[in-house]
Order: structure tokens, then sequence, then C-alpha cells
């Protein structure tokens, strides 16, 4: 049984200047990014390389339109190498620009197995929370199904993995609070998963630890502390995509995809709106094994941080609940737009679509289990 793979090689650097200088950026490169990442930071650089803002192109996360029109877009540069500078949108977009092998974008995912990489891939996270720097998915809105979906394929590796904690300094507070935590759902998933491992559980304590420490900052001073630790938030949402990228989410991701897909909720809030209670459904069909092990994990972490007493009474999944709405207050799916309606083909969309990860939920969930979280969460 595989024990862990990590690729790519991860490299850091302190700012961009100097990792254009060491890549020699220059012809035959297509940068893609937003030009708001792009004008403060890289523009100085005054590089050769042909630039593509993906917000041209539509707003919001990839779906297969935009992606579609990019990729036409990339036909007028003779291009060797991307590079991805961005969230996990920009990302998993520049993921499918390298592919080859598929004619659009349903066709590649019917012949995901086969895709073979046409140019070098080289991404730079701007946010702290996909890690799919790290991973060989691109998870994209298919909009004639009306869901996101991960297309999965060897060949969306990238080439190297680039940190640079610079750019992290325009990202809004919600964008960080968001992506930080769909980072550490792929931390927790990535550990309850039947399939972790011994390596893959070392990433993702170290990132639930390093996610946490953070929080506990938050929680105990003020949110704009969050930028000190910008490049441990980094570090950590790059650890927790090793861990997950080696077995993969489980049935918080599976059932975000749906309010996702449908009322375009961001990626990371979507995954927030269904963790704990997911967490606190495991606990009552399943306490013990990994679970309580997990459980002793954050409360330690929470209380090291001095966000509870080490001996508190309150389950670890209650304090993880509370110590999160300091960091962002959550809501109901009501106020994303979602009505009584949406709760029986949501939880029908994620059974009949969302089986790749659903298989890896710490303990079965049926379909009524699944649409009584998300009526739980109305
Ligand atoms: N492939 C994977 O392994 C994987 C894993 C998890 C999530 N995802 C996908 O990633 C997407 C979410 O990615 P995300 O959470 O990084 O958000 P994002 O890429 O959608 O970015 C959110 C917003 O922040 C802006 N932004 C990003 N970096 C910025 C910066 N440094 N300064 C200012 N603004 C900045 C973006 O332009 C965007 O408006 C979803 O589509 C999700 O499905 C992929
Ligand atoms: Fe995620």
């Amino acid at each position: 049984m595989k024990q862990i793979l990590i690729k790519p090689e991860i490299q850091s650097y302190d700012t961009f200047k100097a990792f254009a200088a060491e890549y020699e950026l220059g012809e035959g490169d297509v940068i893609l990014t937003n030009e708001y990442i792009y004008s403060p930071i890289m523009a100085a650089e005054n590089l050769k390389c042909g630039v593509i803002y993906q917000e041209k192109y539509g707003m919001g996360e990839p779906t297969d339109v935009m992606t579609e029109a990019i990729l036409e877009e990339m036909k007028k540069y003779n291009a060797k190498r991307i590079i991805a500078v961005g969230g996990g949108t920009i990302i998993d977009i520049a993921k499918v620009l390298v592919l080859e092998g598929g004619d659009g974008i349903d066709d590649m995912y019917d012949k995901m197995a086969s895709l073979k990489k046409g140019k070098e891939l080289i991404i730079i996270p701007t946010t702290c929370g996909t890690g799919s720097e790290v991973t060989n998915i691109a998870v994209l809105n298919r909009t004639k199904l009306g869901t996101k979906q991960g297309m999965v394929s060897t060949a969306m590796f990238a080439d190297k993995a680039v940190l640079i904690s610079e750019f992290l300094g325009s990202l809004p507070y919600k964008v960080f609070a968001t992506s930080s935590i769909d980072a550490l759902v792929h931390a927790v998933e990535s550990y309850l998963n039947p399939d972790a491992t011994v390596f893959s559980g070392m990433y993702s304590v170290k990132a639930i630890e390093m996610i946490l420490k953070g929080y506990c900052r938050i929680a105990a001073d003020s949110p704009e502390v969050w930028k000190e630790d910008a490049k441990d938030y980094l570090i950590a949402s790059c650890m927790a995509g090793i861990a997950f990228s080696n077995n993969g989410c489980g049935a918080v991701h599976a059932m975000a995809y749906a309010i996702g897909g449908k009322y375009h909720v961001p990626h990371g809030e979507s995954n927030y709106q269904y963790f704990v209670p997911v967490l606190k459904v495991y606990e009552e069909k399943e306490s013990g094994g990994r679970l309580e092990e997990l459980k002793d994990i954050l409360k330690k972490c929470m209380a090291s941080g001095g966000f509870c007493g080490a001996e508190d009474d309150k389950s670890a999944i209650v304090l993880l609940g509370e110590l999160l709405d300091k960091v962002l207050p959550a809501k109901k799916m009501r106020e994303y737009g979602v009505v009584q309606e949406d709760i029986e083909p949501f939880a029908q969309s994620t059974v009949d679509n969302q089986q790749r990860l659903l298989k890896n939920s710490y303990v079965p969930l049926s379909q009524e289990e699944i649409k009584a979280i998300y009526q739980s969460c109305l």
C-alpha cells in the first residue's frame, strides 16, 4: 500500500523578483493571474512573458465555460511554461491549460486517465487554502451538470510549487479566513480518511497545529494578527495539500459542491458550512478510534493557544466550532439563498456525483443522513 507521494518539488522565495530572476522568466512563458495580483508585485519586473488575467473570462470560481475561453486564448501564445500565480481558481484553470489529449472540458473529464502534460507548470499560491499546488486535481463547475466536480490526472501535477508569502500581503481577511478553513478541512478529512497513513497523518497534524495556533491568536487578539502568521498559513495549507493529495477529502467536501455549484458560495465558505456538523455526526455514529485521536489533537492545540483549558469538559468538536466562529462568524445556508426545496436535490446530487469523496468518509453516510445534515444547516 502506498504510504506517501510528494510531488512536485516545493520551493520558497522571499520575493517574486528573486523567483523571476532564478527562473529567467521571459518569452515562452505565460503567467495566468489576476490583474490586482500582477500590478502591485509582478509588473515592476517588466517581464517579456504573456500575461492572462483570469477575471476577463468570468468572475468567481472556475467553470467549464471560463476554462474553455482561456484555452482558446492560450492558442495565441506558443507557451512552453505556464506560471499560475493566484488562488485555487487560477491554479485549477492552469492545471487544465497544460493538458493534451482532450477536445474541450467534457471530453477531458471523459478521458481523464489518458491525458498527458504538454507544457511545464509552475504554481505559486496566493491564498493559504487549497494546497492545489501539490495536488493532481482541478475542480471545475460543470455548468451543464449544475455541480462542481474534480478532474484528476497525474499530468496535472505541477513541475514546481513555489511558496512566496509576499503575495499574501494583499489578501482580504475574508479570503484568508475561508481559504485557511479549507486547508484545515483538508487536514482533518485526510486524517480521518480510512486510507490515512502515518506519513499523511504527520502532514495533517502539523497543518492542524499551525492553523489552530494562528486561530487562537486571532481569538485572543484581533483578526489582523493573521498577517504576522502568513508564512505559517502558507506552509500549513501546502502540508494539508500533501496530506489530502495522498488519500482524498471526504463528506464535508462532497456536501460542499452542491451549494458551491448552484449558489456560487466560495469553496472554503461552503466547506465551513458542513465541517462541524459532519464531525458531530461522526461523533454520534462512531466515537472512538481515529476520531478520538483527532479530538485529543484539537483540544491540545486549543488549550496551548489559550482558547480552552486542557481539562475543558466540552467536546473538542464543539470547541472547534466556537473557535472557527471567532475567525469567521458561521452563516446558515438560507443566507446564501438556499431554500427548503434545495435540500432533497442537494442530497441526491451529492450521492450521484461525489462518490469519489464520499467513499473517504470516516463513517459511511446514507443519503438520509446527508439530507439531515443539509436540513440542520438550512
Ligand atoms: N485542486 C485542488 O486541490 C483544490 C483544493 C481545494 C480547493 N480547490 C478549488 O480552489 C478554488 C478556491 O480557491 P481559493 O480559496 O484559493 O480562492 P480563489 O482562488 O477563488 O480566490 C478568492 C478571491 O481572492 C482573490 N485573491 C487570491 N489571492 C489574492 C491575493 N494574494 N491578493 C488579493 N486577492 C487575492 C481572488 O482573485 C478571488 O477573488 C475553488 O474553486 C475550489 O474548488 C481546489
Ligand atoms: Fe478544499
